[in-house]
């Protein structure tokens, strides 16, 4: 069977500066992998590059022609969190999620306030996003990434800024997807996340992408 996604000998360098050389990795479907790697070793470069975001230099990564769209350019039922995500400050993060929602297909409000719930988020907050504060952030990009109930969960530092309790609310639930046969792939920069989630774990290590044993 033909892995979801799939970097064969990739290669891939910013002006000189080398991120990855001949990397080969699989990640299978309904499994759950995390990455580690120091910041600056590519991580996100890794995770645009499996969203078809960025191209590598030399080799390919493939994606399950299943999870692509009707051109197979880019990744479909795909929920992701890269980096920072946009949003617009002058707007609550029950409007910004509508924003997001329709953009794609028509998400009901009654489902975007379960998904604000499921993240401790109160639907009905007046506060604008601009004056949320990071971990406030984070709900919102991680619920923006499950509301659609999406198949594939590329999740680069979904714990990152938030508290004790919103840590065990996010391990909660992505467990739970886990078990409903979602594949799900996150860093962390905190080992007790990975190791209660993954399946594998990888680190990223002098431009390789290796095991963790
Ligand atoms: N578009 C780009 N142009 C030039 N350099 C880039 C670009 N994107 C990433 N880089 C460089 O690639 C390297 C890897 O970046 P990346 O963001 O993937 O690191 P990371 O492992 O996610 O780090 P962190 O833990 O801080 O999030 C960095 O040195 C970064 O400066
Ligand atoms: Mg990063």
């Amino acid at each position: 069977m033909m892995s979801l996604i799939e970097l064969k000998n990739v290669s891939k360098t910013f002006k000189g500066y080398t991120i990855f050389d001949d990397v080969s990795v699989a990640f299978e479907e309904g499994k759950c992998y995390g990455i580690m790697g120091p910041n600056g070793s590519g991580k996100s470069v890794l995770f645009k590059m499996m969203c078809q975001f960025v191209k590598p230099d030399v080799g390919e990564v493939s994606i399950d022609s299943r999870f692509l769209d009707s051109k197979a350019r880019f990744p479909k039922d795909f929920g992701i969190i890269i980096d920072r995500p946009g949003y617009i400050p002058n707007k609550t993060g029950f409007e910004n999620l509508k924003e997001l929602a329709s953009i794609k297909n028509d998400i009901s409000d009654d489902k975007i306030e379960e998904v604000m719930r499921q993240v401790n988020l109160d639907p009905n907050l007046k506060q604008k996003m601009k004056n949320y504060s990071l971990g406030m952030k984070q709900k919102i990009s991680i619920a923006q990434a499950i509301m659609e109930d999406q198949s594939v969960l590329i999740l680069d530092e979904p714990f990152n800024g938030l508290d004790i309790s919103g840590v065990e609310t996010v391990r909660a639930i992505l467990l739970g997807l886990k078990k409903r046969g979602k594949t799900i792939i996150l860093t962390s920069h905190n080992k007790e996340d990975l190791d209660i989630l993954c399946d594998a774990v990888f680190l990223i290590d002098q431009y390789k992408i290796i095991p963790r044993i």
